[in-house]
């Protein structure tokens, strides 16, 4: 029987290509998304991968929303926390809000998300979970102290829950993508854009499928030694 993965953040960008390579290597794939409805039918069109709407910063929602994809796949086997904001600012102006907004979905969201599917992949002796985080969690990036601050927090839950979970057979590890051409990173000024892409050893943008492509192994079977660890997928722009 194909096991189940749930991807959120699943219908765009990074998520998108995550859930449909998964989809491709046999798993039963649900899409979870916060609100661009149009983006997520034109996704489930386009792949006939299953959406679902609810927002990862909200625990009851999470908890009601993953009943849902339990209901209709079945048990989640393989959770891909990848949904991610930013709110940039220099420090000296970024408001509580743009702090919260950004905790609350990147890093709380993955406290919300993996609590609510924790409890069935124990009790099943098998659970796959990756954490996508960032090259700027690893290194920290001005104007972003709240996605730097966010984004680090999903390394430490990786590596505690990687201790949690390995008796039980779950193995939960990060991705640190380095810039991927996705709209996130489209939306940030072509001459920051250029500079960016200037600092990048492989002098490029990496593609989405580059992450799904490190999610997949991490997800397999012949990944069940490896727990707790961080790929870095950034074209050589920095190393741990
Ligand atoms: N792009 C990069 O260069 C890069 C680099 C390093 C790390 N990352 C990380 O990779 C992940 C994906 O990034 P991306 O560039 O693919 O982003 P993106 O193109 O902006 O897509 C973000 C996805 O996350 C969803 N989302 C946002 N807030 C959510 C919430 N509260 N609940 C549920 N879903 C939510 C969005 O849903 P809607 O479609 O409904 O808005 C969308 O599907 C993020 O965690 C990001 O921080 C990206």
């Amino acid at each position: 029987m194909s096991r189940v993965a749930l991807v959120t953040g699943g219908s765009r960008g990074i998520g998108a290509a995550i859930s449909i390579a998964l989809n491709k290597a046999g798993y039963k794939v649900a899409a979870n998304y916060a609100g661009n409805d149009e983006a997520a039918a034109k996704f489930k069109d386009e792949t006939g991968i299953a959406v679902y709407k609810w927002s990862v910063a909200d625990y009851e929602a999470c908890k009601e929303g993953i009943a849902k994809v339990e209901a209709d796949l079945g048990p989640v086997d393989v959770l891909v926390n990848n949904a991610g904001i930013t709110r940039d600012a220099m420090f000296h102006r970024m408001t509580p809000e743009q702090w919260r907004e950004v905790i609350d979905t990147n890093l709380t969201g993955v406290f919300n998300m993996t609590h609510n599917v924790w409890g069935g992949m124990r009790d099943r002796k098998f659970g796959r979970v990756v954490n996508i985080s960032s090259i700027n969690g690893q290194k920290g990036q001005a104007g972003q102290a709240n996605y730097s601050a966010a984004k680090a927090g999903d390394l430490g839950i990786t590596k505690a829950l990687a201790q949690e979970g390995a008796r039980a057979g779950i193995t939960v590890n990060a991705i640190c993508p380095g810039y991927i051409g996705t709209d996130m990173v489209m939306a940030v000024p072509e001459d920051v854009r250029n500079k960016i892409i200037a600092q990048i050893p492989a002098g490029r943008l990496g593609e989405p499928e580059e992450i799904a492509r490190c999610v997949v192994f991490l997800a397999s079977d012949d990944a069940g030694f490896i727990t707790g660890s961080t790929i870095s997928a950034n074209g050589g722009q920095f190393f741990v």
